[in-house]
């Protein structure tokens, strides 16, 4: 199938700037030379955020940039929706994790059950009442299971629900209390680094694969860069020590290629600003061609 590469550079759903230059990044890696080397016929198109001149940013101590919110994951929904219908293979590369209620939005028009894997240090399950920050970032999953502000959660217009029961949660290693009661109760599976420490990375990517692709009809990755170590992955605002090794990464993507369940991806939370040289942004293009198909040998 062909991939449609959708670039997405936001950064107010977080509260440090420059993950709005993270597409860029990535492509500059050297993105396109990767593609071409697996023989993966693609377009790239820009979502473009539209710049306030006299306006000014919207503000809520509970929802930063709201609207601003609102207009980048509506424009994003369209576009994801449009291209999965088409039966072309959306990769989304971010911006902030935010914009999976736009990533997602649109997958759910298309798909009625769709099953989500979400790597990440963090779950994202917040919710204005739970937030310590007030950054949509932290809040992109809660909002996809039909949580949180009701300007949020009904982006994309009329679409299917998601069954917790169908989410799973890869490489969590900070959870906020709200987010833990919510995991409880909605019985979402979560797989923190302790238990990859314990079971190891294949059992637990195994087990991901099969719960987010059983009775579903598509499932999505969302892909956070800081599920990786920050030793090895610096470009995050959010680090949090004893993430992925470069293996157990590698690993992750190598399986979810072979088990071809996916049927979208995105790539969130690259920013520039925190990298070392260009390390972590060529870390992604490898870690992109090993979830296409790249292997060793
Ligand atoms: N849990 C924290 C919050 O709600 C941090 C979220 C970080 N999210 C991310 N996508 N990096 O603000
Ligand atoms: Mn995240
Ligand atoms: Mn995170
Ligand atoms: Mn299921």
């Amino acid at each position: 199938t062909p991939v449609s590469i959708l670039t997405v550079p936001f950064d107010l759903g977080a509260s440090q700037r420059g993950t709005k230059l993270g597409p860029e990044a990535i492509l500059k890696a050297g993105l396109v030379n990767k593609l071409h080397s697996l023989q993966m016929k693609h377009t790239i198109h820009e979502v473009h955020f539209p710049p306030f001149i006299e306006e000014r940013y919207s503000s809520s101590p509970r929802l930063n940039y709201l609207n601003e919110n609102i207009r980048i994951h509506s424009k994003l929904a369209d576009e994801v929706y449009r291209i999965s219908k088409n039966g072309v293979f959306p990769l989304i590369l971010g911006g902030d994790h935010s914009i999976a209620i736009g990533t997602i939005s649109g997958l759910r028009k298309h798909y009625q059950n769709l099953g989500i894997i979400w790597m990440d240090a963090h779950s994202d399950l917040n919710t204005p009442l739970t937030t310590p920050s007030g950054n949509i970032h932290g809040m992109s999953l809660a909002v996809n299971l039909g949580m949180g502000d009701p300007k949020l959660t009904s982006i994309g217009g009329l679409k299917s629900t998601i069954d917790p029961k169908d989410v799973v949660i890869v490489g969590a290693r900070s959870i906020d209390h709200g987010e833990r009661e919510l995991i409880r109760r909605e019985g979402i599976t979560c797989f923190t680094m302790h238990d990859i420490d314990k079971l190891g990375m294949a059992h637990v990517m195994q087990e991901a694969i099969r719960i987010s692709s059983s009775g579903t009809d598509g499932v999505h990755l969302s892909f956070d860069i800081d599920s990786i170590d920050p030793q090895i992955a610096p470009a995050t605002g959010t680090p949090v020590p004893g993430g992925l090794s470069y293996r157990e990464v590698h690993l992750a993507m190598e399986m979810l290629y072979e088990s071809s369940i996916l049927t979208s991806a995105e790539i969130v939370e690259n920013n520039p600003l925190f990298d070392d040289h260009e390390r972590s942004s060529e870390l992604l293009v490898g870690l992109i061609g090993s979830l296409l198909g790249e292997r060793i040998l």
